[in-house]
């Protein structure tokens, strides 16, 4: 349990944004195995604005796919505040709204979004400021250790100056814009965040492992954790994480019949049933779900080049219980 804001809560373990990954289908499957708290994909503001059937598909949600947080990305305070209030009309119950400065993809740095906001910093401090101001809810904001280099005492002024505009958290991913999702995590830089402020600091970077969940707590003092990439095709991570930080041990991993039975019956089912039916039926995001299973398979590549030319569902499942 963790407060943020006026918000209770319930895991300091969360599952990350990851745009074209945590949809619907996604989240129930991590919830079923243990996830308690879950984000939103990031959506856009202008988007939001221009009213795109395409983002209102990203905020599809259930009663069950609680609690739930949403992140926004934009460059305007006033759009973010409107885009906001969008959002909160649309989607019930969101537990506190994040502003996304840590998006390092090309075309999200050309808009002066993401996280061009950290070389923008009086940018981000009138979007930060505008929204907790201006919005009921708890904000919080999701920044890396630096634009294209670390420099601590701007990141930790930064940080300061986050606080003051009265969010309610920091969510750090430990590397630079221009490192991408690549190199080593920086936990000095997560630690000096930590120390420098009072409002709880959420540490992401390989979050691969129970150890390295450990690790992230260890070396920085954080709060809290937030699990991205090492949830894809494997979404009993929280359990691990869990079981691991509370008694030290690791839970009997999961066998290559679980796999299939987690892709095809769950994961892939729910794809089915709550994403919106493109010309090709889903298939190929489907692909991209299923490959994610077959990590750490025998014969993992050759299982991965026919999964490419699969041209169906039918196809598909075949080929799942086949393995
Ligand atoms: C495919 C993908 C999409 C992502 N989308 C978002 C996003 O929409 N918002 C965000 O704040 N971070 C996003 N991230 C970053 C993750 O939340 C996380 O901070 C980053 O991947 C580092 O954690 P990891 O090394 O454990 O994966 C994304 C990462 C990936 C790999």
């Amino acid at each position: 349990m963790i407060k943020i804001g006026n918000k209770e809560i319930p895991s300091n373990i969360i599952m990350a944004p990851m745009s074209g990954c945590t949809d619907l289908a996604f989240r129930t499957t991590v919830r079923k195995y243990g996830a308690s708290v879950c984000f939103f994909e990031m959506v856009d503001a202008t988007s939001l604005i221009m009213k795109s059937t395409k983002t209102f598909r990203m905020l599809k949600t259930t009663s069950k796919d609680r609690p739930i947080a949403a992140q926004l990305i934009g460059s305007n305070p006033i759009q973010m505040l409107d885009a906001a209030h969008i959002l909160l009309d649309t989607v019930s119950e969101i537990m506190f709204l994040d502003i996304n400065s840590a998006c390092p993809v090309r075309k999200v740095l050309k808009k002066k979004s993401g996280a061009y906001l950290m070389k923008s910093p009086d940018t981000l401090i009138k979007i930060a400021e505008t929204l907790s101001n201006k919005l009921k809810l708890p904000v919080t904001v999701k920044i890396r250790t630096g634009y294209d280099k670390n420099d601590l005492s701007d990141l930790t002024d930064l940080a300061r100056r986050l606080e003051d505009t009265g969010i309610s958290a920091i969510f750090i991913h430990g590397r630079t814009c221009k490192q991408m999702y690549s190199g080593e995590i920086d936990y000095t830089s997560i630690r000096e965040v930590k120390s420098a402020v009072s409002i709880p600091v959420f540490g992401s970077g390989n979050i691969f492992s129970p150890e390295l969940a450990k690790k992230m707590f260890d070396e920085t003092g954080c709060d809290g954790i937030t699990v991205a990439r090492g949830a894809l095709g494997t979404p009993w991570i929280f359990k691990d994480i869990e079981s691991y930080l509370k008694t030290g041990k690791f839970i009997k991993p999961k066998n290559i019949t679980d796999k299939k039975r987690i892709a095809l019956t769950e994961h892939i089912k729910y794809i089915k049933k709550y994403r919106e039916r493109s010309s090709e039926g889903n298939v190929g995001f489907m692909k991209k779900i299923v490959m994610w299973y077959t990590k750490g398979f025998p014969d993992a590549s050759s299982i991965r080049n026919k999964i490419c030319k699969i041209k169906n569902y039918g196809q598909l499942s075949d080929f799942i219980k086949s393995i």
